[in-house]
This record gives structure tokens, sequence and C-alpha cells, in this order.
């Protein structure tokens, strides 16, 4: 049996039946197959250029995808993060703004890197709220934007970029979920500095795990190769993708190896998905279009919208449900589990990892109020979507979602009942009610 067979096998055997993870292509398998068989997992092992380097290969063409100078495989998207701010030359301690919805390991990638997270508030629409940055901005003086495009949604990039040079702010962008968005046709990951992607298991590209840093800045990526794990002469095997050598010989000996390279295996199964990105969004957007206008014949169900000038790629969904009572929220996602049996994300949930509350590495957060935010995710839903869902798929996902919905008690105290005996039972799974 083949093994993307056996993988849809496992999923529908244990009932995943919105199974959301892309299970690996053929010429993924192939190439993995192909480093394996001959043990070259490393990209150090092979000579300058040569055709098994695939993480190499992987490099050059994401980086033409993007129209980027440079780009650099790593181990993570959090990694990618950490190392964007090293190689900025980020003071330690320095202040970093960046999105208060996000997943936690955004600020934690900052706290990693010696900073200090400022949370800027999102708005209804789930991105970055742009008064409440320049507000936070100014106040407090920081230099650093990380800018995250959680879920995929952008905001106005004309402000932002504008709100940058006015602030003087150096922005990393973090597109972990927004690679193959555009902003007016111009690829989201090509206005910072320098940029950020994850591969980890659901996202577009998936290599289980993984990330990239982009830049067309020459000193931002030769601190950046040196520092994922490269020493001696090894930066020439980055051929075309490495810096000039006088910048590499400045920076080897100077800047902390902190191993956090990209393996060839991954490289090997990502190499062919480079090409599948665009390929992905069109079936993803034409999916999430039925899925919206299905969902939201529910009077209870809006979909936040984007801005007419992004092009999206939903591999996700959020949606938000009206007229529900804080207690309902762990009932519905019960309620959503128990029928499809699926785990959809609750960001109101005070044990979810996108909700900021749970941050508490953070400084002085139990002092913050940020009421913007949790008033735009306390009872905002969401779940992964597959590429190739089929019209039934979709059909079945609505239908667990209004069920779901219209099964839950209208008598509230009912509600609140489930919800203190689930919050008993694990005290951890406080809600946010009312914050
Ligand atoms: C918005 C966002 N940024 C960054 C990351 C970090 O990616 P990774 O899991 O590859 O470290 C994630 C992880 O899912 C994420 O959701």
């Amino acid at each position: 049996m083949h093994w993307q067979y056996v993988s849809l096998a496992l999923g529908s055997a244990v009932g995943f039946v919105f199974e959301a993870m892309a299970s690996m292509s053929e010429q993924s398998i192939a190439c993995a197959v192909e480093v394996m068989q001959q043990g070259l997992l490393n990209r150090y092992q092979m000579d300058a250029g040569a055709e098994t380097n695939y993480l190499l290969k992987t490099e050059r063409a994401l980086s033409k995808y993007l129209n980027m100078k440079y780009c650099l495989g790593l181990n993570s998207g959090g990694s990618a993060i950490f190392l964007a701010l090293k190689c900025a030359d980020m003071p330690d301690g320095a202040l970093v703004l960046s999105n208060a919805f996000t997943f936690n390991a955004v600020p934690s990638a900052i706290a990693h890197a010696g900073g200090r997270t400022v949370l800027v508030e999102c708005t209804d629409a789930m991105v970055i709220d742009l008064d409440d940055l320049e507000k936070k901005a100014k106040a407090s003086g920081a230099k650093y934007f990380v800018l995250s495009y959680m879920r995929g949604r952008i905001p106005d990039m004309d402000k932002i970029m504008a709100m940058c040079d006015s602030l003087g702010l150096y922005l990393i962008e973090d597109s972990a979920h927004a690679y193959g968005c555009e902003w007016k046709g111009r690829k989201i990951g090509t206005f910072g500095h320098s940029s950020t992607i994850s591969t980890q298991a659901n996202k577009v590209m998936n290599s289980g795990e993984g990330g990239f840093l982009c830049t067309d800045d020459d000193d931002i990526m030769a601190k950046a190769i040196i520092s994922a794990g490269s020493y001696e002469e090894l930066f020439l095997k980055h051929c075309d993708l490495s810096p000039p050598r006088e910048l590499m010989i400045k920076y080897r000996m100077t800047r902390v190896n902190y191993s956090i390279r990209m393996t060839n295996l991954q490289g090997a199964l990502l190499f062919p998905q480079v090409a599948q990105i665009d390929i992905r969004r069109d079936k993803h957007n034409a999916i999430y279009e039925e899925l919206v206008r299905r969902l939201e014949e529910h009077s209870r169900i809006t979909v936040p919208p984007q801005l007419p000038e992004v092009t999206p790629v939903y591999d996700s969904i959020q949606f938000n449900v009206s007229n529900m009572q804080p207690a309902q929220v762990p009932e519905f996602q019960k309620r959503l589990k128990e029928i499809g049996g699926k785990k959809f994300e609750a960001f109101g949930l005070m044990e979810n990892a996108r909700n900021w509350h749970t941050w508490k590495f953070i400084d002085g957060l139990d002092d913050l109020s940020l009421p913007k935010t949790d008033a735009a995710i306390q009872y905002t839903f969401d779940t992964r979507l597959h590429f190739e869902m089929s019209q039934n798929k979709i059909e079945e996902m609505v239908r667990v979602i209004h069920s779901s919905l219209d099964s839950l008690s209208s008598d509230k105290t009912s509600g609140l009942a489930s919800a203190l005996d689930n919050e008993a039972k694990n005290p951890e799974a406080l809600i946010m009610a009312g914050a």
C-alpha cells in the first residue's frame, strides 16, 4: 500500500472527519528516499552545488518565488524569528512591538532573542490595530516590530510601511501563515528588513518542522548563515545564495553558532512543494469561499473579511458567533468535537496558546489590558482547511458547525453548568468570562 493511502487510512480510522494536514506527494517521497539512501541528510555533506542538495534547491526556489535575494532554511519558524532579531543586532532587553493576536511562538521567539514584547491590539478583522501600533510605538519608544500575519490576515501594508518609516521601526515579517499572500500584487514577506516562514506540519508547505529566513540584505544573510551553524568555509556551499566572501569572513568568528540548521531531508520534502504554493492557494481559496457562503447562512455566524487589496491564502477559517455567553464557548467546542470528531480552536479560552493572557512569561502581563483583542477573539472559532477538501467534506463541516451551534442549550445556566464542570475537571480551562 502506498504511504499516502496509509496516512489517509489512519486518518479516517481515528475518526478525523476533516483531515487538515497535507500528506507527502510522490515527488517529495522520492526526493526524501534519494537523500536517505545516499545518507545525505546534512546540507554540508555534499560538494558545493550538488544535485542532491535539496535544501539549497529549495532555498533557491523560495527566493525566486518571493523575488528575494536570499533565503535560508532553519529548524523552525520560531527559530527564524529569533534569528531575524539576532541579525538585527537588537540590544538585550530591547522593546519589540508585536501582535496581541498571534501564536505564543512569536512572543516566545522575541523573549528567546532577549527582547521584551510590547503587545499591540488587533481589530475585529483580526489584524494589527494601526492606531494602537502608533500609540504603543510612541509611548514605549520601541524600535523593533515583529508583524505577525496570524492566520494569513493582512493589514493595510501601505499604512504599515508609512508608519515604519515615520516611527523608524525595524520591520520583521512573520509570514508563517501568509506565504503566497500578496498586497496589491506584491508578495507578503518582501516588505520588511527580513521575513520568516514556517513549514511546520499544518502550514502551506509541510516538512514536519522547519522554517526559513528571507532577506535582500547582504549583512543580515551573512550573519544568519553563520549563526545558523555554518563554520570555517562551509558558507561556500551556499553557492549563489551566499553573500560576498568578505562578509562571511567578517562574521564567521564573531557570531554565535545557534545550531538551528534545517536538514537536507526536510529540504527534500519541501523542494517539490514550492511549485505547489500558488496551486494550493487557488484550491484553498475556492474551498474557503464556498465554506464562508454556506457558513454565513446561519444567522449567528460571520466570517471576518479581508481588505480588497489582499490576495489571501485561506488554509484556515475563522468565524465569529454572535449572542454567545462565555460559558458556551467550551460547550460549543465540545459539541464540535463530539459531532465532527475534530478540535476547533476557541481563541477565547484561557488555555488557548493564541490567547495573549496565556503568555505569562511576558513581564507585567497580568497588568495589561487589551480589550479590543479580547473582544475580537472571545467568540471566534477556527480550524485548518485541507486544500483537497471535497464538496462533501465542505457540506459536512457546515452541517457539523451549524448543528453544534443549534444544539447549544438555549438555557444559559445549563451552558454554564457544563463549563463549570469542565473547569472543575481541568482547572487550566478557565473561560474569559467577560474579560
Ligand atoms: C503565527 C505563527 N508564527 C510563527 C510560528 C512558529 O512556527 P514554528 O512552529 O515553525 O516554530 C507559528 C507556529 O505555528 C505561528 O502560528
